[in-house]
């Protein structure tokens, strides 16, 4: 029987109200809800077929032929899904710093998980998509969807996935990337917030505040408040790292740079330009803005950063299936 290949491509997402910390590890369920805008300008494009004559999976990432403990735990529910039991290919292209911040997991499960389902003959909707994402990684769960996207935290397997808020912005929004390091960080994102979920004094306040944030957030952008957005979600991101540094041991993805970086930002609005930034899991600062006023805030940045650590991007689409190059 001839194998069939299929390949999609899924778009990061980056996280306005953060989600940090599971309240199942193993179902990869969250202790808050989260909302993020997926970007069109860093994505994931992975290829699967299941071929009977492999003794197991094989990962190539980039090229490099990779460990497969943790993909196959992944490839694993999808053979369970499908009633199949031969193993696959899986060759997967990171237009995107894998593991710097920069939300690689979001766009690679996203990814995987269209791919892998179609190859292995199942027809998921959209919602079972992002059920599916999410066992990979918590924020795959929300690049299934354009646009702003709600992760809804639920309370089992059934309950906990995303749902798209708006897909197309009419919108002159946009995000520009400034990129610090986009080497490997030491903490995943997965061992950092368990981490702080076992040893911060301020993670009950955390979930208190997120449920408060993300409704206000969600109240913002209905109404097309682009400053309130901004100071919600640059709010936000900043008791997420809070919460890293009142862990123990306690921890911190900011570096110098990153700091200078929202320093420059908060020097801007003091001048009247509305940017807000937030931070991920890394020392990459991204900085929301209008496209309007992007050109002004990019040549700001180039007095002390580099043209090619900066980077502009709008709301991307959600994940799709592409044509094999
Ligand atoms: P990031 O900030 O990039 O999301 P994480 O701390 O979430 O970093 O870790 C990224 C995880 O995603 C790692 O386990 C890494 O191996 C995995 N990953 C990244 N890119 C891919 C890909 N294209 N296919 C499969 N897994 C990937
Ligand atoms: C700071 O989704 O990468 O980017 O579910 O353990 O794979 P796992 O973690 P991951 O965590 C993302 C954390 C964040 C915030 C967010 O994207 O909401
Ligand atoms: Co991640």
């Amino acid at each position: 029987m001839p194998v069939k290949t299929f390949t999609a491509r899924a778009h990061t997402n980056i996280a306005l109200i953060k989600y940090w910390g599971k309240k199942n590890q193993d179902l990869i369920l969250p202790m808050n809800n989260s909302l993020s805008l997926t970007l069109d300008h860093f994505y994931t494009d992975t290829e699967v077929s299941f071929d009977q004559t492999l003794k197991q999976d094989s990962f190539y990432l980039n090229h490099e032929k990779q460990d497969t403990a943790k993909i196959t735990r992944f490839m694993d529910l999808v053979r369970a899904k499908a009633h199949l039991n031969s193993f696959a290919r899986i060759n997967s292209i990171n237009h995107v710093p894998t593991m710097a911040g920069l939300a690689s997991s979001a766009s690679a499960y996203a990814a995987l998980a269209l791919a892998a389902s179609k190859a292995a003959g199942l027809e998921l909707s959209r919602p079972d998509l992002s059920r599916l994402a999410r066992r990979g990684s918590g924020s795959a769960s929300r690049s299934i969807y354009g646009g702003f996207v709600e992760w809804q935290q639920g309370h089992d397997d059934q309950s906990s996935y995303a749902i798209p808020i708006e897909e197309d912005l009419n919108w002159d929004l946009c995000m520009i990337v400034v990129v610090i390091d986009k080497a490997k960080k030491k903490i995943s994102s997965r061992v950092g917030m368990q981490l702080v979920i076992e040893t911060s004094p301020f993670y009950p306040a955390w979930i208190k505040q997120a449920e408060q944030d993300l409704s206000a957030i969600k109240k913002a952008i209905k109404e097309r408040d682009f400053k309130k957005m901004g100071t919600i979600a640059e709010e936000n991101a900043m008791k997420m790292h809070a919460l890293n540094m009142s862990a123990s041991p306690h921890f911190s993805y900011f570096e110098p740079a990153s700091i200078e970086a929202m320093q420059l930002v908060e020097l801007l609005r003091s001048e009247g330009i509305y940017c807000y930034y937030t931070l991920d899991a890394g020392p990459n600062v991204k900085i929301l803005c209008s496209d309007k006023d992007s050109s002004r805030i990019l040549t700001r940045l180039r007095t002390r950063f580099a043209k090619n650590q900066l980077l502009l991007a709008h709301s991307g689409p959600g994940v799709r299936l592409i044509d094999k190059k």
